[in-house]
């Protein structure tokens, strides 16, 4: 497994993720990173923002349409409104399994779930990994693959570069999916400024990192059907209320497998 060792010096793709949102898991040299991220778009931090809006909202129409499995790919420090909460306050029995190949997270996460639960788990895995994910204890324990089942992979795609191809290790994971499974996903997308970040992030910071053209990203969803909206700008995929006024770097969207 590609792991992620902790040392504080280095910013840290989890931890500026948890600055930028607010939280309180990050060291100078995270916050330091962020405010290079801001200086090459200064809708950075809006963009993250919106992302775990996008998250909560689409964990929450999943519920709706019956998913009461979650396989969450890039799981992230654990923050306000994190998968199991949203998706457990419409459906206590649901089932969330987390996997994030950062062993700080891994172990922020097992602490939240200090409680124990019987249906959230937390795997400490790489997402190139897709055999080691499938059969983890925790996997084989909770997720069901003959009943409906989400796999979320936001905002940790561009984390994984074309030299470890994404798109094959996308489609590893449709092709464990049921019919009426889903993915869902945001994903930078290449723009002014955006190159940038990618370009600090692969110099600087614990993971490399590259933003797609929205082709590129449409491509992770072969083999699926796109549900309304499609592939849009995270704010756009069914926002509570309309909001002309941003316009985020990450696209998302979620696919059903037919
Ligand atoms: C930016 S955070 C996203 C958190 C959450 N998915 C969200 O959208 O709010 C990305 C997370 O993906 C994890 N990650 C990055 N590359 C990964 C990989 N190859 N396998 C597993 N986790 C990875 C990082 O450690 C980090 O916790």
């Amino acid at each position: 497994m590609t792991e992620q060792r902790f040392d504080a010096t280095v910013p840290n793709v989890a931890r500026v993720y948890d600055y930028l949102l607010g939280g309180k898991d990050h060291f100078p040299a995270d916050r330091d990173f962020a405010a290079r991220l801001m200086a090459a778009r200064p809708d950075t931090q809006m963009t993250i923002r919106e992302n775990r809006r996008f998250l909560g909202r689409v964990v929450t129409w999943l519920g709706e349409a019956g998913v009461r499995q979650f396989l969450d790919l890039g799981t992230g420090l654990p923050t306000s409104e994190n998968v199991h909460q949203v998706a457990q306050r419409a459906n206590p029995d649901t089932r969330i399994v987390y996997v994030d190949n950062d062993p700080a997270v891994v172990a922020h996460s097992r602490a939240l779930l200090a409680q124990p639960s019987r249906n959230v788990a937390v795997v400490h895995a790489d997402l190139r990994d897709p055999a080691a994910i499938f059969d983890a204890r925790q996997t084989r324990e909770l997720i069901d693959w003959t009943q409906p089942v989400a796999i979320l992979m936001l905002a940790v795609l561009h984390f994984v570069p074309d030299a470890d191809q994404p798109h094959d290790l996308v489609a590893q994971y449709v092709a464990r999916l049921p019919h009426g499974g889903y993915l869902a996903l945001s994903h930078a997308e290449l723009r002014t400024g955006v190159d940038e970040i990618a370009s600090l992030y692969t110099a600087q910071a614990s993971s490399a990192a590259q933003a797609r053209t929205p082709q590129h990203i449409n491509e992770f969803f072969g083999g699926l059907v796109l549900v309304e909206p499609g592939l849009v700008p995270v704010s756009s995929w069914r926002p509570s209320v309309t909001r002309a006024d941003v316009n985020p770097w990450f696209l998302g969207g979620v696919g059903v497998k037919p």
